[in-house]
């Protein structure tokens, strides 16, 4: 929980985002498994998604997003005291995909840690990053999330392929008393439920072998209709709750980022809180869902397209595998 007993101020000074360059569209996919641009666009809203080339990783383009949110933050790397990358695709299990964001950046200064909630996981790390920020801990945070969907997607299995993409954003937080930032957050999970999204080969449980691989384990799973349900009513839920904790009402609200994952389940947590559409920011048809790089990366999209002026307050909503969702107020 944020908000209360704050020490310091804490503002967000920079934001930046990176996308591959190659585009994968509907009519691509018609290629690859039994599937239509009718059937995806209708069921998602997605058109086309952007897929990393060979040679880039989570970490590379999660560098890439830095750069840009340090060059507006106007912070030169080696100040920074942390950087905490979310991903649920790390460039290998261990070290850190922060770790080698870290050196990529020459930010030699800086603890560096891999955060994984999933689609929730910029969120949890906003949280995480602000709360060190108001406690004096520390001055200077990089968070990031950053996703190679595409290297743990079955491109066998319509129900997901269709619905993923790769990307990265980030954000600076940094002191600044007298900045108000992060109204109330609202974090949470629900372990009960781990099973109807997860990638199930790879960890300690079911290790690699010729077998977990054959039985193609190694990609993620996923209950689209349980995810879906569990995602409108969590996200709503959360959103309502900073709210009444902010003393705002939606109408006070100037942009809300959803988790960009479908959008039907978009414009339900949007007529359940009784949004106007001008007031919800979508960007899924270009990206599909990049998971912990989704709300960053429309974050960046909705300052650049200066939907957002200095002053107002931005609702940040997201859910993903874990369960885990999230919602924040912020005050820019
Ligand atoms: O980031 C984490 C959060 N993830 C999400 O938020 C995803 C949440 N879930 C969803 O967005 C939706 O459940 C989906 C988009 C995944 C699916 O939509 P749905 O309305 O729940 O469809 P469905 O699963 O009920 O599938 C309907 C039909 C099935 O055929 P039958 O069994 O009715 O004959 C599927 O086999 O659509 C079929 N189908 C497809 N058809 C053409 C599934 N995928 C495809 C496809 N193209 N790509």
């Amino acid at each position: 929980m944020s908000g209360e007993n704050q020490l310091h101020g804490c503002a967000i000074t920079g934001v930046g985002s990176y996308v591959p360059e190659r585009v994968l569209t509907n009519a691509d996919l018609e290629s690859i498994v039994d599937t239509t641009d009718e059937w995806i666009t209708t069921r998602t809203g997605i058109k086309q998604r952007r897929m990393a080339a060979d040679n880039e990783f989570t970490s590379t383009m999660a560098a890439a997003a830095s750069r840009k949110a340090l060059a507006q933050a106007e912070l030169d790397p080696a100040e920074l005291d942390l950087i905490i990358v979310a991903t649920i695709t790390p460039d290998m299990p261990f070290p850190a995909t922060a770790c080698l964001v870290q050196q990529e950046l020459g930010a030699a200064k800086a603890a560096a840690f891999d955060l994984e909630a999933a689609c929730s996981g910029f969120l949890y790390a906003l949280e995480i990053a602000q709360a060190f920020i108001i406690a004096g801990v520390h001055q200077n945070i990089l968070i990031i999330g950053a996703e190679k969907l595409s290297s743990i997607i079955d491109w066998e299995d319509r129900n997901t392929c269709v619905l993923f993409g790769d990307g990265a954003g980030a954000a600076v937080l940094q002191r600044r008393d007298g900045a108000r930032g992060v109204l109330a957050t609202r974090l949470g999970s629900d372990g009960t439920k781990a099973n109807i999204l997860a990638m199930p080969g790879g960890g300690c449980r079911q290790p690699a072998t010729v077998d977990s691989v054959n039985e193609r384990i190694h990609f993620l799973k996923m209950e689209g209709k349980e995810v879906y349900k569990n995602a409108v009513t969590a996200m709503t839920a959360a959103a309502k709750e900073v709210l009444e904790r902010s003393g705002l009402g939606i109408e006070d609200i100037k942009c809300i980022i959803p988790h960009q994952a479908n959008m039907r389940i978009i414009s339900a947590i949007g007529d359940r809180l009784g949004a106007t559409e001008e007031q919800v920011f979508v960007n899924l048809q270009k990206y599909g869902n990049t998971s912990a790089a989704s709300v960053a990366v429309a974050l960046d999209e909705a300052l650049q397209q200066g939907v957002v002026q200095r002053g107002d307050k931005i609702l940040i909503i997201a859910f993903g595998a874990g369960l885990t969702w999230g919602a924040t107020v912020l005050e820019w």
